[in-house]
């Protein structure tokens, strides 16, 4: 067999870390991989995580041992509470059930793959992501067997949201198609639709019967503000939607290589709705165990004791203003430099787009070169990752963008 394996690609994203680590320019520039740095360009561990790892270790009775196969209750219980807001119909009506995954990847996939066996089986589903998306959507989507096609997405002359080009691509898609949705702060556009458009997206949903599936990787992480960042999740669950939610905790809690992360699957409302959520449950289960047997404890009890304690929470939400804060800073002085040299363009959209990331509609031509020539790196297709810049390297990289948009 081994002779007829293909050589495959390097991931793109982890490659251009590597690249990243191997350049010894001391004024290189990270603008690639979503993980948040501080203002001296260094990862964060974000001093509520520190303050519950000390109570963890210091507790005598931690242990080792597994933990069940759908992870630790109070960690899933406290992830319903907080992706849909605690009072949410679903979790009163008990029409959720969640499982413990391995980050916000493990969560997509365990999705993909029930619905791959369970979603109207021996018919033709396709699931559809947004044009672009975060691109691991892809493989683990095909992993699993599930065809895809995309909806437009963003809009290159406003580089802002093509609402009318992804309503029409849902509205002509096959009945009880499956959407992928980026709960907030898309991954990679920074680009959301306002409440209004989402409301226009869960009237169409429901018209055309398709399946709503909610990514969720910048809860808190994107507006510094939990509740608003989590608003068009309620909003579907509200309306009564049949939906499931994939949801990390890597950006907003720092748990990077923890793989912290919950799946959730939300029924409608209806009197066997407790029942469905039983039978889905046990097939989840079944899946859980094939794959990872029963997931990674470490992160997901840092989460939990953060979660569900009220002071502890009162400061992750002090910390998730640290970050956004300080990405939305960068965006001000991003622009505002750009601006200032003069650059050709326009520039509006760098405050504009929200979150980790900004398209800024640099062209590939210009990334190969704001790398060759200024040791900068970030993704192809002109995404940079706004925690990569700080007070020391805003000037140096918005002088490295000035010189590769006029080349
Ligand atoms: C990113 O898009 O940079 C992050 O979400 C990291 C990843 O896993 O791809």
């Amino acid at each position: 067999t081994a002779d007829v394996v293909p050589q495959a690609p390097e991931d793109a994203l982890f490659g251009l870390a590597a690249a990243f680590r191997r350049d010894e320019s001391p004024n290189k520039v990270d603008l690639g991989i979503g993980a948040y740095r501080d203002n001296n360009a260094k990862p964060w561990v974000l001093p509520v995580v520190k303050q519950a790892d000390d109570i963890l270790r210091s507790d005598p009775n931690l242990n080792h041992e597994y933990l069940p196969i759908a992870g630790l209750a109070e960690f899933t219980s406290a992830s319903q509470n907080l992706v849909l807001q605690g009072d949410s119909p679903a979790i009163t009506d008990k029409r959720i059930t969640s499982l413990q995954t391995v980050s916000g990847t493990g969560a997509v996939h365990l999705g993909a793959l029930f619905l791959s066996k369970f979603y109207k089986p021996n018919t033709q589903r396709t699931a559809y992501f947004s044009d672009p998306t975060w691109p691991n959507h892809f493989q683990i989507f095909s992993n699993v067997g599930l065809p895809y096609k995309t909806y437009p997405y963003f809009h290159k002359e406003t580089k802002g949201l093509d609402f009318e080009g992804m309503v029409n691509t849902i509205q002509s898609a096959e009945e009880g198609s499956i959407i992928v949705l980026h709960a907030c702060a898309h991954n990679p556009t920074g680009v959301d639709p306002t409440q209004e458009q989402w409301k226009k997206l869960a009237e169409l949903i429901r018209a055309k019967k398709h399946f709503p599936f909610f990514d969720t990787a910048y809860q808190g992480f994107a507006s510094g503000d939990v509740a608003r960042d989590a608003w068009a999740i309620r909003y579907f669950v509200e309306q009564g939607f049949e939906l499931c939610i994939a949801q990390s905790y890597a950006k907003n809690f720092g748990l990077y290589g923890e793989r912290a992360g919950c799946f959730h699957f939300v029924t409608s409302p209806s009197p066997d709705a407790q029942s469905t959520v039983s039978r889905v449950a046990s097939q989840l289960a079944i899946l859980q165990r094939s794959e990872i047997s029963n997931p990674p404890a470490y992160g997901a009890r840092i989460a939990s004791k953060v979660l569900n304690d009220r002071d502890l929470f009162a400061q992750w939400e002090k910390d998730l203003k640290t970050m956004s804060g300080r990405i939305i800073e960068m965006r001000k002085a991003l622009r505002g430099k750009l601006e200032e040299l003069g650059t050709p363009g326009k520039w509006n959209h760098i405050t504009e787009q929200i979150g980790m990331f900004s398209f800024t509609g640099l062209t590939e031509k210009q990334v190969d070169s704001l790398r060759e020539t200024s040791h900068v790196y970030m993704t192809k297709n002109g995404r940079i990752s706004m925690a990569g810049l700080n007070t020391n390297n805003v000037e140096y990289f918005a002088k490295a963008v000035d010189k590769a948009v006029r080349e």
